[in-house]
């Protein structure tokens, strides 16, 4: 089963808690949000607070992408304002091992990003400490950017590398996923889609999430020989 995880960050920001129920009507499976400090990435989103109303209006998991620098010093504060998945960067974690254990020993569900030039091979160690690895397809800090195509040969290689150390993380794509991207990462071994621009400058939430979901299914059928992990 491949999950729907809409990104608020192309969503009118007036009016989120109305985004986030026309998101939950849609059919969105977690709501990710793209919390950015203007250091990490070139731009400036939202932080604990904005979490923390969320949390009181949706029921939905809550799936926090931390584009911050020093997130260790965030972990607690995002996890008591409702977080229910926390990913950091790799990139901004100067030990990396002892972040993924601090979100453990929260509760959350323990995510690790990497950014479109940053190898696999960072995550090696920590493979079967986390429950999710976050694949960036575009360049983090704005919505609406184009996919990368080289992405989806990543993407086979992290699930093949999955498969041979028996974790069961899921992965997650990020980035540029539309109608036809969504097909070939989940071909190649996504279980997550996260979509933004997609699904908010659609005419129909509905109709862009089950197109998602039907290009889910398709990649599925074009998987080679492995059935899709259940999340
Ligand atoms: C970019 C964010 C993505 C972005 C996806 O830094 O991490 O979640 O919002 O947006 P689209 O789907 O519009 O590329
Ligand atoms: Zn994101």
């Amino acid at each position: 089963m491949v999950r729907i995880a809409p990104s608020i960050l192309t969503s009118d920001f007036a009016r989120l808690d109305k985004e986030v129920h026309a998101l939950e009507e849609a059919g969105a499976d977690w709501i990710h949000l793209d919390v950015m400090d203007g250091h990490f990435v070139p731009n400036l989103t939202f932080g604990p607070p904005v979490i923390a109303a969320l949390r009181k209006v949706t029921r939905l998991p809550l799936d926090t992408h931390l584009m911050i620098e020093d997130p260790d010093q965030w972990i607690e504060t995002y996890r008591e304002a409702g977080a229910d998945g926390i990913t950091v960067h790799a990139e901004a974690c100067r030990h990396l091992h002892r972040t993924i254990h601090h979100i453990r020993e929260t509760g959350a569900r323990v995510g690790v990003s990497l950014n479109p030039a940053t190898p696999l091979s960072t995550l090696e160690e920590v493979l079967s400490d986390v429950d999710l690895v976050l694949i960036m397809t575009v360049n983090p800090g704005f919505g609406g950017q184009t996919f990368i195509p080289g992405s989806v040969a990543r993407i086979s290689r992290l699930a093949q590398t999955l498969r041979g150390v028996q974790s069961d993380a899921l992965i997650q794509v990020d980035g540029g996923i539309d109608g036809e991207t969504a097909r070939a990462v989940v071909a190649a071994g996504a279980d997550v889609l996260v979509a933004g621009n997609y699904v908010f400058s659609a005419r129909s939430m509905t109709d862009a999430i089950e197109a998602l979901r039907r290009a889910g299914t398709e990649g599925l059928k074009q998987r080679p020989g492995s059935s899709s992990k259940v999340v």
